[in-house]
């Protein structure tokens, strides 16, 4: 397993690219799959707004056209005054793949938070296809 620091290290590289010229707010995200392979996400955002994505997904996105479908931790990078916690869209689409899901969110500053998927996001398969 990569360190924590050179995950959060991951997403804060990625967070520079993003693409956020109407919010202004960059998102990085790194995606640790179980081998150790990072699999990075920045925000894209888009002029209709509702077809922005967010960092997380983005990330899912690199990993599964790697193959990469098992996955450990997820670290998120932000230039916020208190550490971002993922919207409701990404929550559900991160438990598609690992309902239990570790995640650090960090801002630039430096304040951290930890959270595990079943707790943002309880319940995530309600009962569609069995
Ligand atoms: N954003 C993310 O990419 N991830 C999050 O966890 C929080 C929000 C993006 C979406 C939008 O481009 C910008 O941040 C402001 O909400």
């Amino acid at each position: 397993m990569s360190d924590y620091e050179s995950l959060v290290n991951a997403a804060k590289s990625v967070h520079a690219l993003a693409y956020a010229p109407y919010s202004n707010f960059n998102v990085g995200a790194a995606l640790e799959a179980n081998d150790g392979e990072i699999f990075l996400g920045c925000n894209v955002e888009n002029i209709s707004f509702g077809l922005t994505m967010c960092a997380e997904r983005v990330a899912v996105g690199a990993a599964l056209a790697k193959g990469a479908r098992i996955w450990r931790r997820l670290a998120i990078v932000a230039d916020s005054q208190q550490p971002v916690v993922p919207c409701g869209a990404c929550r559900q689409v991160l438990a598609e793949f690992n309902s239990t899901l570790s995640i650090t969110s960090s801002t630039l500053g430096g304040k951290t938070a930890e959270f595990r998927l079943d707790e943002l996001l309880p319940l995530p398969r309600q009962g569609i296809l069995g």
